[in-house]
Parts: C-alpha cells; structure tokens; sequence
C-alpha cells in the first residue's frame, strides 16, 4: 500500500494514541533497522479496532519487540482483562516497561521473556485473540500450541502471512521462512475447525476464527 492512502486511512482511523509515536520514535533511535518489525500505525489501529470489537478477556501475544501492537491490542481489553506478551530478547526490556507505563497498561500487560515455543506451554487460561508475529520459521509450530488455549469463537491473527508477496509468485523461493508461511497458509485453510481470511493488510494478515 503506498503512503498516500496509508496516510488517507490513517486520518480516518482513531487517533494514533501518543504513547505509540512516542514508541516509535524510540525504537527508531534504539533498534535502528530492526524498528521495522514494529506494526506500525496503520496494522496498529487495526489491531486495536479489531480488539474492541471482541471485547476479550484474555490476549496472548507471540512476539512482542518493543510492545507496539501489544499496546494496540491492550486497548480493546475488558476492564478485568489482560494480556500475555511473549518475547524471546530482553534487550529492549527497559523500553518496554517503560511504554507500557506511559500507556497505563503496566497492570493488564504480563511480560514473560523465553522462547514462545516453550512459553506457550506454561500459559494457562482460555484466550480470545492470540496474535502471532514471532519467527516466521515456527509459525504452524505456535499454531498447534497455541490452539487448544482459543477459545472456541476466538481468533488467531497471524502476521506477514503474505510475506512481502513471495507467497504468491509463480516459483516460491526455497528459503525456510517463504516454505513456512506458504506451510502456515495451506494448514490453515485446510483446517475445518477454523474459519478465516487473508486480509492484504501491510504484508497480509490472516484473521482465523476457531469455530
Ligand atoms: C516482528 S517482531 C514483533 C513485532 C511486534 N509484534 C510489534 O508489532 O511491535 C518479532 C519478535 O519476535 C521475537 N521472537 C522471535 N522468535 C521468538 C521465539 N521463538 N519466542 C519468542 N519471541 C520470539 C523477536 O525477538 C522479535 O522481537
């Protein structure tokens, strides 16, 4: 999507909170090239929009950086609700804690540091939206760990599911994380428990609603 209409959504979506321009800023300035992994303003309102349209009680985020679409998703949170971040690398942890502050979600965010695939099996509780935006190498390994903890009417949302287009070229490229998502999309469109669709969102985001 070019800037023009990222910018002409933008205007008409919900204003973009400060914390998260705040976020961005820093991320920029801490994590240089790796800030692109951020889900940035247009996939985050989305994130947000579609929070508060389920209502849930309980997220599961796998992946989490520097906690912009955790934050994002927070938002749509009931009063009593919270939401799980799971993030391999603690380098960014100060920064972090610190936009889950000034967001005021320090209480409803819990963040655990580790390896999602091992995380994921300690979780306990019934979940209303997991987002998965971690290694693209092990998304249908979080899919299948994750599936008994959605509840049933609950949804995955799986980002970079288009993969900057690579999904859908004549001769996909051989590398692992290319096989992986085009693995991740087979599986789940062959999956008769679920329900779901690729939105071409940024780099394609599938919405899957377990049945
Ligand atoms: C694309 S970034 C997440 C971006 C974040 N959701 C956002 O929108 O700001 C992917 C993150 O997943 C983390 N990650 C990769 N493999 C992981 C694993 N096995 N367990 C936990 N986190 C992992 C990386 O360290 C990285 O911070």
């Amino acid at each position: 999507m070019d800037s023009a209409l990222d910018n002409y959504i933008l205007e008409h979506a919900g204003n973009t909170p400060e914390v998260l321009k705040w976020l961005e800023g820093e991320t920029v300035k801490r994590a240089g090239h790796h800030s692109k992994m951020l889900a940035g303003p247009v996939l985050g309102r989305f994130l947000a929009e579609f929070s508060k349209l389920v209502a849930p009680k309980k997220i599961l985020e796998i992946g989490t950086f520097t906690g912009y679409s955790a934050i994002c998703l927070a938002q749509g949170l009931t009063n009593d609700g919270s939401l799980d971040a799971l993030e391999r690398d603690d380098r960014h942890i100060s920064l972090i804690k610190e936009a889950f502050e000034r967001a005021g979600l320090s209480s409803k965010i819990n963040l655990h540091f580790g390896d999602a695939k091992e995380l994921i099996t300690k979780m306990k509780g019934v979940y209303d939206i997991v987002f998965i935006d971690a290694n693209k190498r092990e998304y249908c390994t979080y899919y299948n760990l994750v599936f008994d903890l959605v509840k049933p009417g609950g949804y995955i949302l799986a980002d970079n599911v288009l993969w900057y287009g690579k999904v859908a070229e004549e001769t996909p490229s051989n590398d692992a994380q290319t096989q992986e998502i085009l693995k991740f999309n087979r599986m789940v469109k062959d999956d008769r428990r679920v329900s779901g669709f690729i939105l071409p969102l940024r780099d394609g985001l599938y919405i899957i609603k377990k049945l």
